[in-house]
């Protein structure tokens, strides 16, 4: 195990259940609102309200959620193995933080900061957004959730691709693969010599296929793919 580099990618299928609803499950959260409305900058020019009222909604929610078997095993495999792990969510909730995961990247955004449509800041933010709060770093009325709505670009780009292309090992845990470019970097590490793994609780029909393919709630198969790894 010493030496290999691992690059693992999150969806919200990690955190189901922990009862984070996902999106395009029955009941997913793309079933009671349009994409459209609640998650592109077009929506939210049309009516801020609305869209700070869907994310007010979901940061509230955080407080009632715990992080699962799947996030502290993806902690354990950290701890074991340092800086060989980096973890790339697509998650915007903070389950990965709270089991002790560092080494990871919230290329989509965080529902537990706020971003500053006029001077970029990136505060850590717990409330609602709802009620126009002032900046803490300008005092502009201008802050919307730091999450990336369709149509903008995710966040660290250059750092995740570069270690996608170096990893010896691509894992893809609960994630439909609908969404690029995170859809893409199983393909992009199996170009590049990786072993890639997804881990679901149905096998995707992903555009290349996986080497290893475990199904099953992800609380159950992603501690014994971690004790496999680590044993
Ligand atoms: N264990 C493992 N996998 C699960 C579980 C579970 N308990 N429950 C659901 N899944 C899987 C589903 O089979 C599905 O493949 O999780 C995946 C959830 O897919 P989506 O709802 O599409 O979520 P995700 O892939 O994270 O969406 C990607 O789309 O809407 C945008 O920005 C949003 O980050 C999101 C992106």
């Amino acid at each position: 195990m010493d030496g290999m580099r691992i690059v693992v990618l999150t969806g919200a299928g990690i955190s189901a259940e922990s009862g984070v609803p996902t999106f395009r499950d029955a009941d997913g959260l793309w079933e009671g609102h349009r994409v459209e409305d609640v998650a592109t900058p077009e929506g939210f020019a049309r009516d801020p309200d609305r869209v700070q009222r869907f994310y007010d909604e979901r940061r509230r929610a955080l407080a009632a959620v715990e992080p699962n078997a799947a996030h502290r095993a993806l902690a354990r495999l950290e701890g074991a193995l340092g800086d060989d792990v980096l973890v790339v969510t697509q998650n915007v909730d903070d389950l990965h933080e709270r089991a002790g995961s560092v080494n990871l990247v919230h290329m989509h955004g965080e529902l537990r900061r706020a971003r500053c449509a006029a001077c970029g800041a990136r505060p850590a933010w717990e409330g609602d957004l709802v009620g126009r709060p002032a900046c803490p770093a300008c005092g502009r009325r201008e802050l919307r959730p730091d999450v990336v709505w369709f149509g903008e670009l995710p966040y660290e780009l250059d750092r995740i691709e570069s270690a996608v292309l170096a990893c010896d090992a691509f894992a893809a845990i609960g994630t439909s693969g609908a969404v690029y470019p995170a859809a893409g970097y199983a393909a992009l590490a199996a170009a590049f010599g990786a072993r890639t793994m997804e881990l679901n609780l149905l096998p995707t029909a992903a555009d290349v296929p996986f080497d290893e393919v475990r199904a099953g709630p992800a609380s159950v198969i992603v501690p014994r793919w971690v004790d496999d790894l680590l044993s």
